[in-house]
């Protein structure tokens, strides 16, 4: 499966990939408070895969969200639809876990008064100044996600204090929006160039608050 042309997204087999999927999966499982939730974000190659294994291995569902990105690049062949969206599961421990955080209240307030109830989130791609590139303009990060989706996620889940893991921290976007919201965080990234390029936009981030 290849849906993304780097290193890392590349299986031999589906079987290598659910073997890959179950082991990390059942890794975050296991440190994942009862009072935690985990949230997973894929497309049509892998999403379902990853759903199977997370209810096989106990993960209770609480929703499925929906990426729609306002600004999907279309599918030029024209041979199938432009996938716009990408899905987020939404789950807990296992199904007794009932104490999760989810902050309903804080949620409604910043939606003007109103519930917020909507699973379908649209928000557009990673662009313009929050894109980080080289000194050729080459994007740094293949998947670099929008800060915005990630604070939506964090808002949500998670209260000042809490801790976050995100096991593939690519570009650090899950850091900057933790730091910026006061929870702590741990990020797993197993290529060197990305540790780096994260390391320094935390930095730089650091740096700009504190002026
Ligand atoms: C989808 S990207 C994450 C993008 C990130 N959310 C961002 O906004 O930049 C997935 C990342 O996981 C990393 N990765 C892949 N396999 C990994 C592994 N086994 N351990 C740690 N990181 C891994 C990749 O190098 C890649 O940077």
């Amino acid at each position: 499966m290849i849906p993304v042309d780097d290193e890392w997204d590349k299986f031999e087999s589906y079987e290598d990939y659910d073997n890959f999927t179950y082991n990390w999966i059942k890794e975050c499982q296991r440190v994942l408070k009862p009072e935690g939730t985990i949230w997973i974000i894929g497309m049509y190659h892998n999403i379902f895969r990853v759903g199977k294994i997370m209810q096989d291995i106990g993960l209770w569902f609480l929703n499925d969200v929906i990426w729609i990105k306002t600004d999907a690049l279309p599918n030029l062949n024209g041979r199938r639809f432009t996938n716009n969206h990408e899905t987020l599961i939404w789950a807990v421990k296992n199904k007794d876990s009932k104490k999760y955080t989810f902050n309903y209240e804080f949620l409604k307030r910043i939606n003007g008064g109103k519930q917020m109830k909507d699973t379908d989130w649209v928000f557009g791609l990673c662009r313009g100044q929050e894109r980080l590139r080289d000194k050729n303009g080459i994007k740094s990060h293949p998947t670099q996600k929008p800060l915005k989706l990630i604070q939506q996620v964090i808002l949500t889940a998670s209260n000042k204090g809490h801790l976050i893991l995100d096991p593939f921290m690519g570009s650090g976007t899950t850091a900057i929006v933790a730091t910026a919201l006061e929870r702590n965080w741990i990020g797993i990234e197993k290529e060197e160039k990305y540790v780096k390029i994260a390391n320094k936009r935390i930095e730089d981030y650091i740096k700009l608050k504190k002026v």
